[in-house]
């Protein structure tokens, strides 16, 4: 058998990695910039995560969702404490479509409607309801264009105020930052009209954290800084620095109905281990802080150019637009100067590198895309 080819794939082949280095199987370093996509943000091969990681497979790596399981206690308690959620409860799954899944479907159950809102732009996963909430019309099969979905621009608030009006619509879904759609901001006022519109009508408002979430902007969560205080919060990618790990943070006013919701590997032993040693670093090494800090000096510091449009973004979730396409450059960068970045359609460079990331580090991008430039 061969590999199903839906990836284009660098010529780069990963054995170890460390901090924001990774090894290739010729030995080459190469600076992470990307953090496998914005989940590896405490940094690669974190001694207290492989410790926590290490103990719990030798002890019980797997057991499902039908026992006992302390430790997705403990992490709901502390998640709700670090995120200052503690009223809310949480579903845990595996990938973050299946927490915007799971997110829709809680939406629907409550309110008895079916119709969805999501933002023009948006990327929300590729399952069948979160691929059509994302407006890419590329991802979705005819089997999935069968769900109720409205796309709205971002900040049409007439437009927006006119669908909710109807009080037909079961949930909002709209990620704090855009990130797949090109690292665009939504206006904080477009956001609250949304969050006391939803309030007004019987309508769901949820946010997709997967991206933004786990001090990627220097708060825990992105929509701290704008003051939102969604129903329902997703949540993935980060949660256990590379383990399959998701989840829905539900508030209070949401009744849990036994066998609606369910999945197997969801908060197993493992996830759990790693994902609480996730929380400890973020608060013992201050990563949220650092965060901010080292986004800022690289926002500062990204060269100007006449052929940079515009540098955007917040804490370490920046977007980089281009005036042309930038395939060419990344990858100079990768293979000349071995540095891996992401991207954002055909003219944004996106980066996402691990929350430890140093001054050097960064100093090491710029002067690279500036003797590129
Ligand atoms: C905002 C957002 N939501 C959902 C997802 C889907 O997450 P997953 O790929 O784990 O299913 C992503 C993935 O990039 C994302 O950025």
């Amino acid at each position: 058998m061969k590999l199903f080819n839906v990836y284009n794939l660098y010529d780069v082949t990963p054995v170890s990695a460390k901090g924001c280095t990774i090894t290739d199987v010729k030995g080459q370093e190469y600076l992470d910039m990307f953090g496998g996509h914005a989940v590896v943000n405490i940094g690669h091969a974190n001694p207290h995560y492989i410790k926590a990681v290490t103990e719990q497979l030798q002890q019980l790596p797997f057991y499902n969702n039908s026992v006992q399981n302390p430790l997705q206690v403990e992490y709901a308690k502390r998640l709700g404490q670090i995120s200052g959620y503690e009223d809310y409860s949480l579903f845990l799954c595996s990938t973050g479509a299946e927490a915007v899944e799971n997110a829709l479907k809680i939406a629907s159950f409550q309110n008895g409607r079916q119709r969805v809102i999501a933002l023009k732009r948006g990327y929300h996963g590729r399952t069948s309801g979160a691929s059509a909430v994302t407006d890419n019309p590329a991802i979705q099969s005819l089997y999935n264009r069968v769900h109720k979905v409205i796309f709205v621009d971002v900040n049409d608030t007439a437009t927006m105020s006119r669908e909710l009006e109807t009080q037909k619509v079961a949930a909002v879904i709209a990620e704090p930052i855009q990130g797949t759609g090109g690292v665009h901001t939504p206006n904080p006022e477009f956001l609250k009209t949304i969050e006391d519109m939803c309030h007004q009508t019987g309508t769901v408002f949820i946010l997709d954290e997967v991206q933004t979430g786990f001090g990627r902007t220097g708060k825990f969560f992105a929509h701290q800084w704008v003051g939102l205080h969604p129903d329902i919060i997703c949540i993935g990618k980060p949660m256990a620095n590379g383990l399959p790990c998701a989840g829905v943070m539900i508030a209070p006013q949401f009744d849990a109905v036994k066998g609606r919701l369910g999945t197997t590997f969801g908060g197993g032993h493992l996830e759990m281990a790693a994902a609480l040693s996730v929380l400890d670093v973020l608060v013992d090494d201050k990563l949220m802080e650092n965060a901010k800090a080292m986004g800022d000096f690289l926002k500062e510091h990204i060269p100007a150019s006449p052929r940079i449009k515009e540098v955007r973004g917040r804490g370490l979730m920046i977007g980089i637009e281009f005036r042309e396409p930038i395939a060419p450059i990344r990858q100079k960068l990768l293979y000349d100067k071995h540095i891996i970045t992401g991207a954002a359609g055909m003219n944004v460079m996106r980066l996402l590198p691990p929350l430890c990331i140093t001054q050097a580090e960064c100093y090491t991008f710029i002067n690279a895309l500036k003797s590129l430039l």
